[in-house]
């Protein structure tokens, strides 16, 4: 029989920066997800990537003074380390501007052009001229724009539109028929109480004012507008549309797609009513988590909060991350960020709960049994307990993570470590191990303890992938049997004789007081380092502003090139009243030849012996005649006499000048 397959997606992110742990959060959601059905089974396929096009990458690189191509690649790569840092185990990173996705993205415009559900009209918004920039009234203040400051006016731009509103009905009655569609329950409330029922608009899907996007190709003044290009990655990854679409075929339609609450509207109204429109299947579910908040508010860089995971992960490892971000709030619903929470969970669960399980375990073995795991003996009371909850476990596991509760399920996984610890404080294992007559109870006591920790090492593999094969090291588990879902259903598979080996402590204790002073320096350093990198890119558009018609920049003025050179012969230029051509010493035994127009005001013995300023990199240009190697600078009085500019003293010729 094959497997089941089970596709899921994050949203792909804007490439504006760096990746905070707000998008760290989703991600690893996401991982742990798959590895979850992996483990369960599943023939999983993962997709991530990046949503490169739009007006502010096209700033932003601007700013930066590179190509959005340029830019989008930076972060793009830098993406992707810390994924691999976060231990992400994508299939597929798709990006917009990926040949694959744009040329797809046309086709499927066109047929929504084709078939009538895409029309040309007007946008109408408000515009700040300097941004190039259209806003909605709500987000304008005082009739400035958000971002400058600046005025804004009520503008009009030619736009194709996406008629959303001829699928309203259809679509209120689908999220009112299939209430799993949208996750948690009350998101779809929201939708159809707040953007369906009220009336659905027509949606702006191309733009004339920008060119950083895939352009529409029968319009060539237009771009195709953030949502078709953006939603459409979910399927052109898979090759839709193309020879090739095996991945597709496959795949389609998606279990879950994977997105903050605030994009939920996108994905719940607009792209079903795109992939109706193109016949297609919709995806199965598309669950809205909540915002990692940093004190109320979301994390963002205008708010200047942001976390960066690379730091904590250096400091604690990636498990321990990975394990807070998963357990901490509840799937759906908002939660704060702080670091003395994550050190708190650390030195409580990880630290204490687990770690101390494990080498508390392995050291009595090697103990009592020289490091060799015994057979048990008749099970009694407590045990049988603790067997219980074991062969309970996998079905409360599968029940919530299947439910995108990874919360609980992980809080039920510490209870099962929590009655270990419990087990061992009641069975009382270092009192049997005093006397002859304990060791067969101590027998049972090891057996049960080692299998327990075996079981939860597998379950712990989805959050935390790379713990498991250190708990597996020490309990001498090398079969990779006993490390699956199936090993774990029934108590008793750990082979009895398996030899233990005490290793490094799991996760270091950390004295909390002292990290949290230790991390604010860090954040400290990472501020200066923010805010120097942001003087730097304010200096940048300062200087980019002052390029406006007229104005030179500093970059502008250190092109020309002016060097002091010595006038060494000088004469009239026949055919011409205005010219004088002179010989200049330009330094090194060089010599250049230029023409003026200051005949009428030098007599050439007058220019003969003079340090003039010359401006030595212009390409030489004929002038009555002549060639002219350069220009002499001249001031112009009001009156219309002109005169040399002269160096004062004397100066080696070829002297540079700036
Ligand atoms: N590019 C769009 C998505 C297009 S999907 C077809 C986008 N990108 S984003 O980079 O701004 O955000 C990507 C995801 O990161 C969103 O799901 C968003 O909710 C999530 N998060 C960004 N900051 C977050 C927090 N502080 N907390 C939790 N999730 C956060 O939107």
């Amino acid at each position: 029989m094959p497997k089941p397959t089970f596709y899921l997606t994050t949203p792909i992110y804007y490439p504006s920066g760096n990746m905070h742990i707000g998008h760290t959060y989703t991600t690893v959601a996401a991982d742990t997800m798959i590895r979850f059905k992996k483990q369960t089974g599943y023939d999983t396929y993962f997709l991530t990537g990046t949503d490169e096009h739009g007006q502010k990458i096209e700033r932003k690189a601007a700013e930066a003074g590179v190509t959005p191509q340029q830019f989008v690649d930076k972060i793009v790569a830098e993406t992707k380390e810390l994924w691999k840092l976060m231990n992400i185990e994508y299939d597929d990173f798709i990006r917009t501007t990926e040949d694959r996705h744009m040329k797809i993205v046309q086709k499927i415009f066109k047929q929504f052009y084709d078939q009538g559900d895409i029309y040309k009209s007007e946008y109408e918004g408000l515009y700040c001229t300097p941004c190039e920039s259209f806003w909605t009234p709500t987000q304008v203040k005082d009739g400035k724009c958000p971002d400058c400051g600046r005025p804004v006016e009520p503008m009009k731009e030619e736009s194709y539109f996406f008629r959303m509103s001829k699928y309203q009905d259809w679509m209120i009655q689908y999220i009112e028929e299939h209430p799993d569609f949208i996750q948690p329950p009350s998101r779809a409330n929201e939708m159809l109480n707040n953007f369906l029922k009220p009336g659905l608009q027509d949606l702006c899907v191309s733009r004339t004012s920008f060119k950083w996007g895939v352009p529409v190709d029968f319009d060539p003044d237009h771009v195709v507008y953030v949502w078709i290009d953006a939603l459409s990655n979910y399927i052109t990854a898979l090759g839709y549309g193309t020879d090739h679409d095996e991945l597709f075929r496959k795949y389609w339609p998606a279990d879950i797609h994977l997105v903050g609450k605030e994009i939920v509207r996108f994905h719940t109204i607009y792209w079903p009513i795109m992939l109706h429109a193109l016949g297609l299947p919709l995806p199965k579910q598309v669950f809205g988590h909540g915002w990692l908040l940093f004190g109320d508010d979301k994390m963002s860089k205008s708010k200047g909060n942001i976390v960066y995971p690379g730091p904590i992960v250096k400091r604690y490892g990636v498990d321990a991350l990975r394990y807070y971000l998963m357990r901490e709030m509840p799937f759906g619903a908002d939660g704060n960020y702080t670091n003395e929470a994550m050190l708190t969970r650390m030195n409580a669960d990880l630290v204490n709960d687990l770690g101390n399980l494990v080498s508390r375990t392995v050291a009595m073995i090697e103990k009592y049994f020289d490091g060799v795991v015994p057979a048990p003996n008749a099970y009694e009371e407590p045990d049988q307990a603790l067997i219980q909850a074991f062969e309970a476990l996998p079905g409360i596991v599968e029940e919530q993570m299947n439910k995108l509760q990874f919360s609980i399920a992980l809080s039920e996984i510490w209870k099962l470590i929590g009655a270990c610890n419990k087990y061992i404080d009641i069975t009382q294992p270092w009192v049997l191990g005093k006397s002859e007559e304990g060791t067969p109870r101590l027998q049972t006591v090891m057996y049960v303890l080692a299998e327990c920790i075996r079981a939860i090492a597998v379950y712990i593999q989805p959050t935390m992938p790379s713990t498991p094969e250190r708990i597996y090291a020490q309990l001498g588990v090398s079969d990779d049997a006993l490390k699956t879902w199936e090993s774990v259903q029934k108590f008793g598979q750990l082979v009895p004789g398996t030899v233990v080996k005490k290793g490094e402590a799991l996760f270091p204790r950390v004295d909390i007081e002292k990290e949290l002073k230790a991390m604010s320096g860090e954040s400290d350093k990472a501020e200066k380092q923010a805010a120097k990198a942001e003087k730097k890119q304010e200096k940048k558009k300062e200087e980019k502003k002052e390029a406006a018609p007229g104005i030179a920049t500093f970059d502008d003025f250190m092109k020309i090139k002016l060097i002091a050179a010595k006038v060494i012969a000088c004469e009239r230029v026949e055919k011409s009243d205005k010219l004088l051509k002179e010989t200049l010493d330009i330094g090194g035994g060089q010599t250049k030849t230029v023409c003026s127009g200051i005949a009428k005001y030098y007599a050439p013995e007058d220019m003969v012996g003079k340090t003039v300023v010359l401006v030595n990199n212009f390409a030489p240009r004929k002038m009555a005649g002549q060639v002219s190697e350069g220009m002499l600078l001249c001031a112009e009085d009001p009156d219309g006499s002109v005169r040399l500019l002269t160096v004062d003293g004397s100066v080696a010729p070829g002297s540079e000048i700036g």
